[in-house]
């Protein structure tokens, strides 16, 4: 999409082609282009609209229902942050007293907006006109227009003087192709200017890759990795006043809060490693393993249980203190599966009953899981170089029965556990 596509969306025209995608959006496109232009949409908006409406259908994951009446690119949804996390961002910012912000590269908005939902007046400053344009309909469009002003311009000139604290997102994918990068010097705006702010403005976030070199994080900033469901989404550094504890690593799960027993609704989750819990107002329920992500865990044999921790813990270097809470031991120094004798909720991590040990062997394992009659089977992996999809055709299963394997090392040996959940 152009500005000019863009301005023809928000005609009368066009904003009725938009509500007729939105019928048609999901189905098969040219049946849905042939329904436009039947009813007498023009081509090019037809496709505008479709490809729109296609958009904010896959926006709803992300923004909520919200995204039904707001404008996206595609580059523009996938560097977006999921709400959940914004959220949760700008509440934090909100309790450290912050009141102005400014957000350095606002894309579509997602971060500007959240942070004006929870009260803080924000500058969005963005250099693409036509994402400036559309992260200025979105704060319309969500009734958030009073407290945030869109700037098209370069982020690195914007005076940091006006505000409080200040946000910065760098673009991590390429112009054009859309490729990853992975060298934050590559990153837009770079990351001396990123690192520059937290210099200069003694409250200053910024998201980063969740695959960040720990070497970079600025002496004195938190660095925070962020799970959603399992699935490890960014991490942020907390620079100046804003940091809290050296690394932090939050877990956000869908279903209700468990207390310490995994009991649902129950009082505080107590954690030896300084962990904490809230709900975020979502469905999803906030966890926060925090420490100081340098001591090591003790290594020892495999025992009965193994816990495959949350990618954000492991990420967050904060595998020692997940052990230390569950009494647990690593049966390898660089791998980060925890083994112990008790199966102790966490939301911190899966834990599994093992009920056989074996060397890497594709005989013995196919022939004892042929005795198990097992037909199924998850294959876990970490310190493995067996390909999951080979193995699961290899092992040509055949049977009733679920297994979960673990293809691990142990004392430098490949090794696969068998194993079945934990009750
Ligand atoms: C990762 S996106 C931000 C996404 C945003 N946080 C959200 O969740 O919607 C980074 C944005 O920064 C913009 N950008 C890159 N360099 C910039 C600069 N020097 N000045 C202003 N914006 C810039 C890009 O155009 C891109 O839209």
């Amino acid at each position: 999409m152009d500005l000019e596509q863009f301005a023809a969306l928000r005609t009368p025209e066009g904003s009725a082609a938009l509500h007729a995608a939105a019928r048609l959006a999901g189905g098969d496109p040219l049946t849905a282009a042939a329904a436009l232009r039947s009813a007498g949409v023009p081509a090019g908006l037809a496709a505008t609209a479709l490809t729109q409406a296609e958009l904010r259908r896959r926006a709803v994951g992300k923004f909520g229902e919200a995204a039904t009446g707001m404008f996206f690119t595609r580059p523009g949804l996938e560097q977006a942050t999921r709400q959940v996390v914004a959220r949760r961002r700008a509440e934090r910012l909100r309790a450290a007293g912050v009141s102005t912000l400014a957000d350095l590269g606002c894309g579509l908005g997602a971060d500007a907006l959240a942070a004006a939902r929870a009260g803080i007046r924000v500058y969005a400053v963005e250099a693409d006109p036509l994402t400036a344009a559309l992260a200025e309909e979105n704060a319309r469009a969500t009734g958030l227009a009073d407290l945030v002003t869109v700037e098209c311009g370069d982020a690195t000139a914007f005076d940091v003087t006006r505000v409080e604290a200040v946000f910065c997102d760098p673009a991590r994918r390429r112009t054009g192709t859309g490729r990853r990068i992975f060298d934050p010097n590559s990153y837009s705006p770079p990351w001396h200017f990123v690192t520059g702010l937290a210099e200069r403005v003694p409250r200053t976030v910024v998201k980063v890759a969740p695959g960040l070199d720990h070497a970079l994080i600025p002496a004195g900033a938190e660095a925070e990795w962020v799970s959603v469901d399992g699935d490890l989404v960014e991490a942020a550094l907390w620079c100046g006043e804003l940091a809290e504890v050296p690394r932090r690593a939050t877990v956000l799960k869908e279903g209700p809060l468990l207390n310490a027993s995994g009991i649902a609704g129950g009082p505080s989750y107590h954690l030896a490693g300084g962990g904490t819990h809230r709900t975020d107002g979502s469905a999803r329920a906030a966890y926060q393993l925090t420490g100081e992500g340098a001591t090591e865990a003790p290594v020892g044999p495999v025992r009965r249980f193994v816990y495959d921790p949350d990618p954000a813990v492991v990420r967050a270097h904060l595998v020692a203190e997940l052990a230390a809470d569950l009494g647990a031991t690593l049966a390898d120094p660089t791998i980060a599966y925890l083994y112990a004798d008790a199966a102790t909720p966490t939301p911190y991590a899966r834990c599994l009953e093992v009920t056989d040990v074996l060397p890497f062997s594709l005989k013995r394992l196919r022939a004892l899981l042929r005795e198990r009659r097992v037909g199924r089977v998850e294959i876990l992996k970490r310190g493995s170089a067996v390909e999951p999809e080979r193995l699961r055709r290899d092992l040509r299963l055949a049977g009733d029965q679920p297994a979960s394997l673990v293809l691990t090392r142990v004392d430098a040996a490949p090794t696969v556990l068998v194993c079945r959940p934990a009750h």
